[in-house]
C-alpha cells in the first residue's frame, strides 16, 4: 500500500473513531498497524491461533447462525477490528484482560490477511 492509501485509510479509521463515540475517545494505547506489521507473517501466524481459540466460536463456519456476524475484513480498518477485540461491543466480548497487546495486534493481522478464513 503506498503512503496516499495508507493516509486515506488512517483518515478513514479515526472517522470512524469519532462515530464510535466515548469508548473509542477514552482508549489512549491504541497501537499503530504500520504496512510492515500487518505483513509480519509471525504476526499472522499467531492471530491465526488466537482466531482459532476463541472468535472462531461465535464468528466461525460452524458457530451457529445469529450468533455474531460473519466478518468482512475488506469493510474493516485495522483500527476498528483492533478496537472491537480490546473493548468489545454489545454483543462481542471485550478481550483486553485476556490477550496481550500483542496477541490482540496479532489477530487484527490475521484478520486482515490474505490467510483470513472464518
Ligand atoms: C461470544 C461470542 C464472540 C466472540 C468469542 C468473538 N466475537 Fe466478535 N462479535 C460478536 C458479536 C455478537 C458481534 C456483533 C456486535 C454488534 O455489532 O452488535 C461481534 C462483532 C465483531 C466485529 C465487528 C463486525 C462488524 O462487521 O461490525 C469484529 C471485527 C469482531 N467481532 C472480531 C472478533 C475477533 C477478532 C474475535 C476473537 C478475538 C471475536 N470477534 C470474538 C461475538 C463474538
Amino acid at each position: 500500500m503506498d503512503k496516499k492509501k495508507l493516509l486515506i485509510r488512517t483518515a478513514c479509521g479515526l472517522g470512524a473513531l469519532v462515530l464510535l463515540g466515548p469508548s473509542w475517545a477514552d482508549d489512549a494505547e491504541l497501537p499503530p498497524f504500520p504496512k510492515e506489521l500487518l505483513d509480519n507473517a509471525e504476526y499472522v501466524a499467531e492471530g491465526k491461533e488466537v482466531f482459532g481459540k476463541i472468535c472462531k466460536f461465535c464468528h466461525g463456519k460452524s458457530a451457529y447462525p445469529g450468533k455474531a456476524p460473519k466478518l468482512n475484513p475488506p469493510r474493516y480498518t485495522p483500527e476498528f477490528v483492533y478496537d472491537r477485540v480490546t473493548n468489545g461491543f454489545r454483543g462481542m466480548p471485550a478481550f483486553q484482560e485476556q490477550f496481550s497487546e500483542k496477541e490482540r495486534q496479532a489477530v487484527v493481522t490475521y484478520v486482515l490477511s490474505k490467510d483470513f478464513s472464518n
